[in-house]
């Protein structure tokens, strides 16, 4: 969407903060042990303090509050009876609804001590959204966002997962435009002061293909290399972006 007035802006800025609770709060209890199902839960009990809703399972019948992916998934893993064990990485994924607008963020959150290569894949998705955040600003095209992205990926000895990329949000999950993590020339909108989008880098340790599990829904890596997931909700302006999942 593309907002038109400040009674808009602060209705997003107000999902986006919950959005943010939810991440905190999950991530609080990321530790070996716990299970995918019981950081589900503590999300859910702060959507339903803050009367929001979760997105994915009110438009898309997702079965679960939030996004919760492990390891090689890259996204959409359904919380359930895995256990998080030392070493893993767990990708938090949160979109909300309240009063009819939406907000998305993620982060990759390290279960106790990880491998070295763990750490520099998930510090590397998060460089290169702030990266990103250089372009993502009035007057320039949607595909800028991806070449920097892709950039500083490839950089880093990683490859972004193409099929995986940022949107457009606000009065639904997925709106355009689509904000890939490549300079695809298909992506050539220029960006207006007001348009809403998520920019998020999903990137692995392998070749970044990827495939749908059986389950129907968890993406996960071919190679079964690690992947990372980065991921703000933000509004164009002429200068920095305002990110409103950031709290
Ligand atoms: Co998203």
């Amino acid at each position: 969407m593309s907002i038109q007035d400040e009674l808009e802006l602060n209705s997003l800025k107000a999902v986006g903060r919950i959005v943010r609770q939810v991440l905190d709060a999950m991530k609080a209890e990321v530790r070996p042990g716990v299970t995918t199902r019981y950081l589900d839960e503590i999300g859910g009990r702060v959507i339903q303090e803050n009367g929001a809703r979760s997105a994915p399972s009110m438009v898309y019948q997702f079965p679960g509050a939030n996004c919760i992916s492990l390891n090689d998934e890259a996204v959409h893993g359904i919380p359930g009876d895995r256990q998080l064990r030392e070493g893993d990485i767990v990708k938090l994924d949160v979109t909300l609804e309240k009063d009819g607008y939406m907000a998305d963020a993620a982060i990759t959150v390290p279960v106790g001590r990880v491998s070295p290569q763990a750490e520099r894949l998930i510090a590397c998705a998060e460089r290169a959204f702030q990266k990103a955040m250089l372009v993502a600003r009035a007057g320039f095209r949607v595909f800028e966002i991806g070449r920097i992205v892709e950039r500083e990926v490839r950089k880093s000895g990683f490859a972004v997962i193409r099929e995986l990329g940022g949107h457009g949000i606000g009065r639904t999950i997925h709106e355009d435009p689509r904000v890939p993590n490549y300079a695809d020339p298909r992506a050539r909108q220029i960006m207006n002061e007001g348009l809403v989008i998520t920019v998020e880098p999903i990137i692995s340790s392998g070749s970044g293909r990827v495939f749908t599990d059986k389950d129907g829904w968890t993406v996960r890596t071919g190679d079964r290399s690690l992947s990372a997931h980065f991921e703000h909700t933000l509004v164009i302006t002429s200068g920095a972006p305002i990110l409103l999942t950031a709290g």
